[in-house]
């Protein structure tokens, strides 16, 4: 067995963390490789709490086309591993920086959402919740009390959700094999996780196709695999 099957295999509480590589195989972009959302363009311009003020209609057209996107793919193989492999104990949860909603479609339980989802709308004036494909309609982002909807997402200048960024720090606190999934890890307070795993005694490893800034501190770097083949290889000896 190779080395991550093994430790996955011996590890008492293992803790998986996700990125936007985690869904590129389910057909949605991730955000800093070649193809990523942010290629050419200013993040703080689209997806941040001053874009929604200021540039209201680019905001509102940037986020109309991800929950497209979003309506249009579901989860892959690799999502339905990580459900079979919570089932199974060996995965005690996942913390996400995704928005996607994918591991809870996949069947997955314990996730920490660090960054909200994108699965729902809701109303900046009196917080009522929408499923996002309300967004693609006709005066779709104005709610029936009149108020601005907005997507449920943690915005750049945002405080992450305090229950999930608990969640996430007891998680990686239990860790003794702490597994990072498609993430550039240069986004906090998201990629202090990995760090504070590995401090708190965890093996860290880390599955991506590009460098990440932690893969000093990783026992072990898969970057010749695609995250689906990794986790199909896993799934089949576990
Ligand atoms: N297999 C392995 N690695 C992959 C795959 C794949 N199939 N697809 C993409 N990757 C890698 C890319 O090479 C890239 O390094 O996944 C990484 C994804 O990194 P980012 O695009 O930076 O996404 P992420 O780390 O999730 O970004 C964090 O930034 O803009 C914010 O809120 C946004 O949650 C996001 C946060």
């Amino acid at each position: 067995m190779d080395p991550l099957k093994e430790w996955l295999y011996e590890a008492k509480s293992a803790v998986v963390f996700t990125g936007a590589g985690m869904s590129t195989e389910s057909g949605l972009p991730d955000f800093r490789s070649q193809s990523g959302l942010w290629q050419g363009k200013d993040p703080m311009q689209l997806a941040s709490t001053q874009a929604m003020r200021n540039h209201r209609e680019a905001f509102i057209d940037f986020y109309r086309k991800r929950i497209e996107g979003l309506l249009a793919c579901e989860p892959h193989a690799g999502h339905e591993c990580l459900a079979a492999l919570e089932q199974a104990g060996k995965v005690k949860g996942i913390i996400t920086q995704n928005v996607d909603g994918f591991h809870h479609r996949a069947g997955s339980k314990k996730v920490a959402q660090l960054h909200g989802t994108l699965e729902t709308v809701h109303c900046t004036r009196c917080e009522q919740v929408y499923p996002s494909a309300r967004y693609l309609q006709q005066d779709g982002t104005i709610c029936s009390c009149t108020g601005f909807l907005r997507p449920s997402v943690v915005l750049f200048g945002e405080a992450l959700p305090a229950m999930a960024l608990e969640q996430a720090q007891e998680w990686s606190d239990q860790a003794d094999l702490f597994v990072v999934l498609g993430s550039s890890l240069t986004v906090s307070p998201a990629n202090w996780f990995p760090q504070r795993a590995k401090e708190g005694g965890a093996r860290l490893v880390i599955v991506n196709q590009e460098p990440t800034p932690l893969d000093a501190w990783a026992d072990l770097v898969i970057s010749d695999k695609r995250i689906g083949a990794v986790l199909t290889e896993v799934c089949q000896q576990i």
